[in-house]
């Protein structure tokens, strides 16, 4: 029985996160005993839960250092939803090997490791991304067009500089025109999707948690689903069923339909285009799901 829950977030996410405020009150209906509690409150017990909820943890990709060994504290102390094994292979982009290997469509993607030069000459006639490979809300994010080389090698060296890895792209011109689409799992079983368009800096930064984003409901179409579905068994084959995932795919500049971000760490799962139906699903798996430890 999960009677007490620990709902993790940080200080500076606190009411700002649109699944919570529906959450909460269906957790309480359930019976639950529910705290909101910030990830690195040294105060909290953690062992008095019976399961603590990584939700909100927006400012993890820059304290990672002290990030990844409270996983395992927190791990040790009772059940982690999502369990830390999950955790670490989706905050690192380099999942998207993973992907690519089992065949399931995903965004060109080159890898820079800290060390690595970046060359560029490649993506000379088009817009392109560079991120870094342990980031969220879009922070640390932007994009170029070929008249930024030197701009975009000195952010890249940046992260470098950070020891963090980097990821470049071709930009996709339809994220710009048609936005993203998140697709939500709950238990391994497609929930619902939602259209959401970031406003990604051009040759800037984001100097908040998160990006601004644009978000409406959306019907996934077959093919989407199909590609969320292959990103899922791959996820499942690895790391077992997650209780909540978001795969957010966007369309290729072939139209064809590719794997931007599988979010395992604390995706927003866009329930307010969803419920109460997702809401009651995600209670069920909060509150019935099988632990991970
Ligand atoms: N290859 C790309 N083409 C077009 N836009 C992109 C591309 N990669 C990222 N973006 C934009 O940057 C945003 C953040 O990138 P994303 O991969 O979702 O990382 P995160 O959400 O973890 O910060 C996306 O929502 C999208 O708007
Ligand atoms: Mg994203």
């Amino acid at each position: 029985m999960i009677e007490r829950l620990a709902w993790v977030t940080t200080r500076g996410a606190r009411g700002r996160d649109e699944d919570e405020p529906l959450v909460l009150p269906a957790l309480a209906r359930a019976g639950v005993a529910v705290d909101v509690v910030d990830w690195d409150d040294p105060h909290v017990d953690w062992a008095a839960y019976d399961r603590a909820v990584l939700r909100s943890a927006w400012d993890y990709p820059d304290r990672l250092a002290e990030f990844l060994p409270w996983l395992d504290r927190v791990a040790a102390a009772t059940d982690l939803v999502n369990p830390p094994a999950t955790v670490r292979w989706s905050l690192d982009k380099h999942y998207l090997r993973d992907l690519d290997a089992a065949g399931v469509p995903i965004t060109p993607t080159t890898f820079l490791l800290p060390g690595e030069q970046a060359d560029l000459t490649h993506l000379a006639q088009g817009d392109f991304v560079v991120k870094p490979a342990v980031g969220a809300g879009s922070r640390d994010t932007a994009t170029y067009g070929p008249e930024h080389h030197d701009v975009a090698l000195a952010h890249v060296a940046r992260l470098h500089a950070a020891d963090r890895a980097v990821l470049v792209q071709p930009f996709l011109a339809s994220v710009a025109t048609d936005g993203e689409w998140p697709l939500v799992y709950l238990q391994g079983h497609f929930s619902h999707a939602a259209s959401k368009r970031v406003a990604v800096p051009r040759a800037g930064a984001v100097e908040d948690l998160f990006a601004e984003e644009t978000n409406a409901p959306h019907d996934a179409e077959p093919a989407q689903v199909a590609v969320g579905d292959a990103a899922m068994e791959v996820v499942t084959g690895l790391l077992g069923t997650p209780a909540y995932a978001r795969v957010d795919v966007v369309r290729d500049d072939d139209g064809g339909c590719c794997v931007l971000e599988v979010e395992l760490v604390e995706p927003s799962l866009f329930l307010p285009y969803a419920e109460p139906a997702a809401v009651d699903r995600l209670v069920g798996a909060l509150v019935g799901g099988p632990r991970s430890r």
